[in-house]
């Protein structure tokens, strides 16, 4: 079977980016009966960013309860948190010892706070980086290699690190002679990033989200609140830049994009075009919407659904990561 796998990080509410790149496709892959899926929490990726426990845990039982709201057939998908797994932790530092310090360097994420400090003039490009952002292309490649998944659906963001995940299991494999399995990105066209309000990419720490499931008034306000031109209704608009199309683009079929691209170049007003995006979402939202709020209000389902997920995760893990101690020297005398 095919392996699908992924995760995200818990520092905050689940935001309509993170619905098209990343949970949505791997949802509808997850029904395929030729498909084995992995879904989980990325708690110890929150702890780069996140400094604050409370904040944490509430996001991790916000992004369960959205991936549980959305439909998930947990008896068919293998759905975890990172953190119950300690073999990925230990998956980690073995493949951390396989990795080139020069191949984390180039690490967006780690590359732009070097920027941020150059920019500022600080003389120690370094200043303030912490471990944890440095490792996290590893922690990450532990997350698909532990489970050798073939397919990640990831918006575009993350697509360096799949390619990092692949030079380390290169390097594993050329060495000790595992056979990790090389994984792909799977970036979809009209969703590889979706903007926010202001703009520039949908991200938590940007603060331009549109969080899932808000209530139906918030997400109208929301919806609002995207910045759009100054043209004045009977002008023709240009879709192409348009975060308003663009996140229409990513709910709707291609029949109804190429409808909206007309109203557009017709000189629709902004005030209806957002009116009509927010029909649009809510409709697909309201359903789910209302399991959310149920499921929020029931945490102890979702950690029993996280204990059979884990069980499921450990009983493949443990023997696999059993086989890699072998493979690189550390079982026991026998
Ligand atoms: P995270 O939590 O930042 O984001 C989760 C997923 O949402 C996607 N995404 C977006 N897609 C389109 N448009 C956007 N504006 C947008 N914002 C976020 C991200 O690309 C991601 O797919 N490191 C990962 C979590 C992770 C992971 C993994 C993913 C840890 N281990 C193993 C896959 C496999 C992260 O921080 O994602």
């Amino acid at each position: 079977k095919t392996k699908v796998l992924t995760g995200i990080t818990t520092t905050g509410t689940p935001h309509l980016g993170n619905y098209v790149g990343a949970i949505r496709p791997a949802i509808e892959e997850s029904r395929d009966e030729n498909i084995q899926s992995y879904l989980f929490l990325a708690d110890y990726h929150a702890l780069i960013k996140g400094r604050d426990p409370k904040r944490i845990h509430q996001s991790g039982l916000e992004i369960a309860a959205t991936w549980l709201a959305l439909g998930l057939d947990t008896d068919r998908v293998t759905f975890y948190r990172q953190s119950d797994i300690p073999e990925i932790m230990e998956l980690n530092w073995i493949v951390g010892c396989m990795t080139a310090k020069g191949l984390m360097n180039r690490a967006h994420a780690y590359k732009a706070s070097t920027q941020a400090n150059q920019e500022a003039g600080e003389s120690d490009l370094d200043k303030g980086i912490l471990m944890g952002l440095f490792n996290y292309p590893i922690l990450m490649a532990a997350d698909i290699l532990m489970f050798n998944a073939n397919r990640v659906p990831v918006g575009r963001d993350q697509v360096q690190h799949l390619e990092m995940a692949r030079d380390i299991a290169g390097r594993m494999n050329h060495h000790y002679k595992t056979r990790f399995v090389m994984p792909e990105a799977v970036v979809g066209e009209n969703t590889a990033v979706l903007n926010g309000l202001d703009g520039r990419k949908m991200s938590k720490s940007y603060d331009n989200t549109i969080p899932l499931f808000v209530p139906e008034k918030k997400l109208l306000k929301l919806i609002r609140k995207i910045k759009t031109n100054s043209l004045e209704p009977g002008e023709p608009k240009d879709p192409a830049t348009c975060t308003l199309f663009q996140i229409f683009s990513a709910f709707a079929t291609e029949a109804e994009i190429a409808e909206k691209r007309k109203q557009y170049e017709a000189g629709a007003g902004w005030g209806d075009l957002k009116n009509e995006l927010f029909e649009y979402i809510n409709t697909v939202l309201t359903e789910p919407r209302e399991r959310y709020n149920a499921l929020m209000a029931d945490p102890a389902f979702i950690e029993a659904e996280l204990k059979k997920g884990a069980e499921k995760a450990r009983a493949e893990a443990a023997p696999f990561l059993q086989d890699i101690r072998k493979k690189v020297g550390i079982s026991p005398f026998a």
